[in-house]
């Protein structure tokens, strides 16, 4: 168990950490979000003591990490963590790296270090790379390599900072599939993800960081489906929808495709929807833009996009600026045979926005 009282963080310009009190129970699985620099990886940090908390108490399965005299070596070896950019030992090989610490810090013989190392290989799905070197695999295989590293140690405690946020989203599956499996042995996991899918299907607890510590604590469907309070609503609606406004044709492409294969990722929306969702915005976009007015410049458009899990359809609603004009039936017909062939379901209506009187809405489904 790890309790936690009182515990604060202080930094010279930020006190992301002002008084966190809580406990985490054997086996839980805890998924924290929360805006960026709330605190996140310092809690992690102050939990296997990477860093060093101003005041308050933590203990790790009763013992107090924060007292001076506390040997961290021996707490450390029974919990782990893996890092958003893996942290792998570049001049070693795959086995290597996950023989190190069990041979160093345990005193194992090589061959039982080794031994262990196949088999954690083969349980993340990599046991034909354990002579390869870091720099030779992708970035998934990579965090696959750096979570058997770490149950190498066979940690009760295993701390993740955002293991899919540097990967390629075509990669984010076969890591949150590892963790997945992980979640079922009893070990206690706390991630920072903002993939709400995966944390729904394996957490049992969502923490919401915002204001100086856990300003809201529940199990996934309470935080994601029903948030009480203030923050948490504003937090949840930005991740379940997006909104990006385009002022000129010339907009940052992209910078526009980025943030919505980020959406993709937290959503858990297939790649394939994905493509879709660029193709049928940047044609749409163009389709609004272009012809509309003797000043391109002066058109504005608002998307908003909204992932269904229930229905796994994602309907795009594009609100447009200027006089009424149906772009579906004057626009350049190349652009309106592309969106044809990805959308399910197209509609044009009249406004009473005095500013956006044109709305596109646009469903794409699987
Ligand atoms: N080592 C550090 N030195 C100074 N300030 C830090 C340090 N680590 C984090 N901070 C500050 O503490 C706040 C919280 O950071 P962090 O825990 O990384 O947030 P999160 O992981 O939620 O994004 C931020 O304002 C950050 O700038
Ligand atoms: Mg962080």
């Amino acid at each position: 168990m790890i309790k936690i009282e009182h515990l604060r963080k202080e930094y010279e310009n930020a006190t992301p950490l002002k008084d966190v009190s809580v406990e985490i129970n054997d086996g839980d699985v805890i998924s924290i979000i929360g805006p960026s620099g709330t605190g996140k990886s310092t809690l992690m940090r102050c939990i296997n003591r990477l860093d060093t908390p101003t005041s308050g108490k933590i203990w790790v399965n009763g013992v107090d990490v924060t007292d001076p005299a506390t040997d961290l070596s021996i707490v450390r070896r029974k919990m782990g963590m893996v890092f958003q950019a893996f942290n792998l030992f570049e001049h070693l090989t795959v086995i290597e790296n996950i023989m190190f610490a069990p041979v160093e810090l345990l005193g194992k013989s090589k061959q039982e270090a080794a031994d262990r190392a196949m088999e954690l290989l083969e349980m993340v799905g990599l046991a034909d790379k354990y002579f390869n070197y870091p720099d030779e695999l992708s970035g998934g295989q990579k965090q696959r390599i750096a979570i058997a590293r770490t149950l190498a140690m066979d940690p009760d405690i295993i701390l993740f900072d955002e293991p899919t946020s540097a990967l390629d989203p075509t990669m984010v599956g076969e890591v949150q599939s590892v963790i997945r499996d992980l979640s079922q042995t009893g070990k206690t996991l706390i991630i920072v993800t903002h993939e709400m899918n995966f944390a729904r299907a394996i957490c049992n607890r969502v923490f919401y960081m915002d204001e100086g510590g856990i300003y809201e604590d529940g199990t996934p469907e309470q935080i994601f489906d029903y948030p009480q309070k203030e923050n948490t609503r504003r937090f949840i609606k930005k991740l379940k929808i997006l909104e990006i406004d385009i002022n000129t044709p010339d907009y940052n492409a992209i910078e526009v495709f980025e943030k919505l294969d980020d959406y993709c990722n937290k959503n858990n929306v297939i790649p394939a929807t994905g493509k879709k969702m660029r193709l049928v915005f940047e044609e749409t976009v163009g389709l609004i833009m272009k012809d509309a007015y003797d000043i391109p410049d002066s058109v504005d458009v608002k998307s908003h996009i909204e992932y269904s899990a229930a229905s796994d359809s994602v309907t795009m609603t594009f609100d447009y600026a200027g006089p009424e004009r149906n772009v579906l039936e004057d626009g350049d017909e190349i652009s309106l045979n592309i969106i044809r062939s990805k959308v399910t379901e197209m509609s044009y209506e009249k406004t009473d926005d005095k500013d956006f009187s044109n709305r596109l809405v646009l469903t794409i489904k699987e």
